[in-house]
């Protein structure tokens, strides 16, 4: 054969490749409002630096008729790309090659640029759109998933791993996602779930679509699996570029900043966001927005948990972690879907060195027997635990209350904090000034002539000498009593002043988060 026919030969085998599923199921694919794998790879990566990697792989299956359907890439594409520049390692099921289902080798394409990520350093985002383990080729096909769910975990805090649901994901194949440090769900074309409508309405009798049971608004609001939802897949490509934006390459690393040019810090508007009464809301994101860049955030879990607010942002360029109780929602209450929110976040942050910003105004923990039965205890351990360990700079400004425990848990000194503020409106105490009154003034209450005067006094007393900051910062509990307007300029000297913190853990082999 001559050296015209051999690169023939490539072209032909590269256009087979190319073809996927081919045109029908390509035009299937659309018209479900999907792209293609190879589409999604082209949009997510810098043009023209996608560079593929086991492009001619095959199953071996010679199983119900497998041995006549051979499908060059085996149902995924991988390799690797840039994002904005910066290398990121990619999967992308093909659900028109037998719906995008995998097996061994298809298994295999993907363990080995996990490997290569963890090797070199550098995030993995996955895009699944997937019938799950081939039925065909059997428990090879379990053996894969097995395989890449422990390369998950050894991935887990080395480098960020990010998984795009774009199709179905269902069975044990969720499994990998949720071992993955973000899950962004599309909107009507995605779900994720153990076991589907059919084998719930077998089991339990309940009726309820695909979509109730694991669509992108199910596990954006009511689980917590989905940490973004995206309209579509443009927007989920965006969203992925986006995130990638804020986060370093691997745990060596820092995150990536951006210039920043001095200006006038002072934020006077944050003087005039409290209201008044102390009982009043206000939307905690009007404080995180004055405070980072303007229009640097991206918020994470958005729809979960409300009371809480988190996500990414940039203050004077760097990137930071924010964590925020929502005064606006359920009045800032710690619950147990907030911790864990919370606590994941706190940990993702930790491990992949992104300064912690936590803005505090929590009445308390939730009361009630369905928090106590669902196990607060454990889950706002959680929370009080990722702080406990977290090892990167921490900043905490208190807004207004920080009540009982959750003064504790909400990244207070005591637990590691390094640079604790707190605004003059802020009441930091064991728990609100009426309820105290009722309790260590019960019996003068009783024996007065005038039970609700006197207690409007003693609950005025206990809030004199206790809702205020001064009795924390006369301790050192407090740092710094600011004033709102001054926040920015302030949260900015500390992170520049902590740059370098270097903290150790004890040696061990590693601890126990009460799961
Ligand atoms: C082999 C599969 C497949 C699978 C789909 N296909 N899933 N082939 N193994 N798991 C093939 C179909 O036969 C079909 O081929 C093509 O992909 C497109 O599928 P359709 O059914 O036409 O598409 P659609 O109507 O969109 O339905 C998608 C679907 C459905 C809901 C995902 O295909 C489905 O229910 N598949 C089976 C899902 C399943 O039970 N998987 C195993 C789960 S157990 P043709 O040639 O006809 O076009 C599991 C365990 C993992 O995953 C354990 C890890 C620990």
């Amino acid at each position: 054969m001559d050296m015209k026919a051999k690169f023939h030969k490539l072209d032909q085998k590269t256009a087979e490749a190319l073809k996927g599923g081919g045109a029908d199921r390509i035009q299937a694919q659309h018209a479900k409002g999907k792209l293609s794998a190879r589409e999604r790879v082209n949009l997510l990566l810098d043009e023209g630096s996608f560079q593929e990697i086991g492009q001619l792989v095959t199953h071996r299956s010679v199983n119900f008729g497998l041995d006549k359907q051979h499908f060059l890439g085996d149902g995924v594409v991988t390799g690797y790309g840039t994002i904005n520049g910066r290398t990121v390692y990619v999967f992308s099921q093909d659900f028109t090659v037998l719906g995008g289902s995998l097996a061994e080798a298809h298994a295999g394409k993907i363990c080995r640029i996990m490997d290569l990520a963890m090797q070199n350093g550098a995030p993995v985002i996955g895009l699944n759109d997937s019938g799950g383990a081939r039925i065909q080729e059997g428990v090879v096909s379990l053996g894969g998933y097995a395989d890449i769910f422990h390369r998950n975990v050894m991935a887990s805090g080395v480098v960020p791993q990010i998984s795009a649901i774009m199709g179905p994901c269902a069975g044990g194949a969720v499994y990998s996602p949720a071992l993955t440090d973000f899950v962004l769900m599309v909107e009507n074309t995605s779900y994720m779930f153990v076991t589907g409508p059919n084998v719930v309405k077998t089991v339990t009798h309940e009726n309820v679509t695909s979509e109730e049971l694991g669509g992108a608004s199910t596990h954006a609001s009511k689980s917590g699996v989905a940490h973004f939802t995206a309209a579509h897949e443009l927007d989920a490509i965006d969203q992925l570029r986006n995130l990638v934006g804020y986060l370093p390459a691997n745990c060596e690393e820092r995150p990536p900043a951006l210039a920043y040019a001095p200006g006038n810090e002072q934020r006077p508007e944050l003087d005039r966001l409290l209201p008044e009464n102390p009982n009043q809301p206000y939307d905690m994101r009007e404080v995180l927005n004055a405070v980072i860049d303007p229009g640097s955030s991206m918020e994470v879990h958005a729809e979960f948990a409300r009371n809480m607010v988190i996500g990414f942002a940039r203050v004077a360029g760097e990137v930071v972690g924010c964590v925020a109780n929502q005064p606006a929602v359920l009045a800032g209450v710690l619950d147990i879907d907030a911790s864990i929110k919370a606590a994941r976040f706190v940990r993702f942050c930790d491990a992949f060195n992104i300064p912690l910003l936590v803005f505090v105004d929590v009445p308390g923990f939730l009361p009630g027997t369905d928090q106590e039965w669902r196990g607060i205890i454990d889950h706002g351990a959680k929370l009080l635990y990722a702080f406990s360990e977290a090892t990167v700079p921490r900043i905490t400004v208190i807004t207004r209350k920080a009540y009982g425990g959750a003064y504790d848990v909400m990244n207070s000194k005591h637990i590691g904090c390094d640079m604790n503020f707190a605004w003059p409106a802020a009441e930091i105490a064991v728990m609100g000034a009426k309820g105290a009154a009722e309790i260590i003034f019960r019996n003068e209450i009783k024996g007065s002539g005038d039970p609700e005067a006197t207690l409007a006094a003693k609950e005025a007393e206990y809030r004199d000498r206790f809702a205020n900051p001064y009795e924390a910062a006369a301790r050192g509990y407090i740092d710094e009593v600011i004033k709102p307007a001054d926040t920015r300029a302030k949260v900015i000297e500390a992170l520049r002043m902590l740059r370098n913190k270097a903290k150790a853990l004890p040696r061990k082999k590693h601890g126990n988060i009460p799961l």
